[in-house]
């Protein structure tokens, strides 16, 4: 099968199509055939050589997370589930015409694979943060970095739970924020007076890692009112550092709520043939994708 793999960390030129042998489900896993892999800033920091997580990573590897397709193995044990099935979820390697995954879902009927596979990350990651920031109906969230991925499923589901967001974002995304229901402003010189006249701040959240935690410090009254997923020096100013994930099921359960009841969406901003993952991480990592870029393994209608 075709599968993007590479064979040293370093800049996006180290991505290469190979042909690599099937990966085949163990027990509790199952095998789609990939449709769509979503693009995450994970995907390209994990292959420039960021310590991310727990276990280094072994070369050559693979790249990915997300996916949407359909089931075409089934591992040992796992019920629920057959061939056939269009599902999305959380696995490995899944910039690959083949990919196993750890967790999956149905996927919701109006959704396309190129959407479905926008959104396990990045539900798993906004839930997981709102949890953390034990924000209330009622209350007002402040979101630095209200339009990417992460930003676009917070602001939705904080909105679904009766939650003021106040999001900032870049001028061209300022009517986006706004049509998921957000208070928007822009970043930039000023933006702390910009963010108080739209009101006062119970809980913080920093997405773009763009340096502010200090100022959502001051603007919430308290350090244990923000969590940033981006500043790995948060924790100097007592703000906590979110970076383990939770329950994917859990959250993909979530998802498919959301938005069979249509209170969440996440657009494309553009998708990618298999061929060009390397342009699709060059346009991710230059930190301005409104919802998420996917990479095309198989086109929707084939
Ligand atoms: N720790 C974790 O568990 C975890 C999980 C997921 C993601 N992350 C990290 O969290 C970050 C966000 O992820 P994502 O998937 O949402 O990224 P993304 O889709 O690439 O979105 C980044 C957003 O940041 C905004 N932005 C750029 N410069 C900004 C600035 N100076 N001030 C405020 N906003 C700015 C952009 O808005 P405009 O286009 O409007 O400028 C863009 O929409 C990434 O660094 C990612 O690696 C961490």
């Amino acid at each position: 099968m075709k599968k993007v793999s590479y064979a040293e960390f370093g800049g996006p030129h180290v991505l290469h199509l190979i042909d690599a042998e099937e990966p085949h489900p163990g027990p509790g896993r199952i095998r789609i055939a990939v449709r769509a892999a979503g693009v995450n800033p994970v995907d390209w920091r994990v292959r420039e050589g960021q310590v991310l997580g727990a276990h280094p990573i072994e070369l050559p590897a693979g790249v990915g997370l997300d996916a949407a397709g359909v089931v075409d193995e089934v591992g040992q044990g796992v019920e629920g589930v057959e061939i056939g099935d269009h599902v999305f979820g959380e696995g490995t390697d899944t910039y690959a015409e083949f990919a196993v995954l750890s967790a999956w879902a149905p996927m919701p009927q109006h959704l396309t694979f190129q959407e479905a596979a926008g959104y396990p990350s990045v539900v798993e990651t906004a839930l997981r943060i709102l949890r953390e920031v034990g924000v209330r109906s009622g209350q007002t969230l402040l979101v630095s970095g209200a339009s990417g991925g992460v930003g676009s499923a917070v602001l939705q589901i904080a909105r679904d739970r009766g939650i003021t967001v106040i999001g900032t974002a870049g001028a061209p995304n300022q009517d986006y924020l706004r049509s998921l229901g957000a208070l928007a402003t822009t970043y930039g010189q000023g933006w702390v007076e910009r963010v108080r006249q739209l009101g006062p701040v119970d809980a913080a959240l920093d997405l773009a890692g763009s340096g502010v935690i200090r100022e959502l410090v001051e603007l919430t009254g308290n350090p244990h009112k923000v969590i940033s997923i981006a500043d790995l020096g948060a924790p100097q100013h007592g703000v906590r550092f979110s970076g383990v994930a939770g329950s994917m099921p859990e959250a993909l359960a979530e998802a498919v709520d959301l938005i069979s009841r249509g209170k969440l969406h996440i657009p494309v901003e553009k998708s990618y043939p298999l061929a060009e993952a390397a342009a699709a991480h060059i346009d991710s990592h230059a930190g301005h994708t409104r919802g998420r870029r996917v990479v095309v393994v198989r086109p929707d209608r084939t």
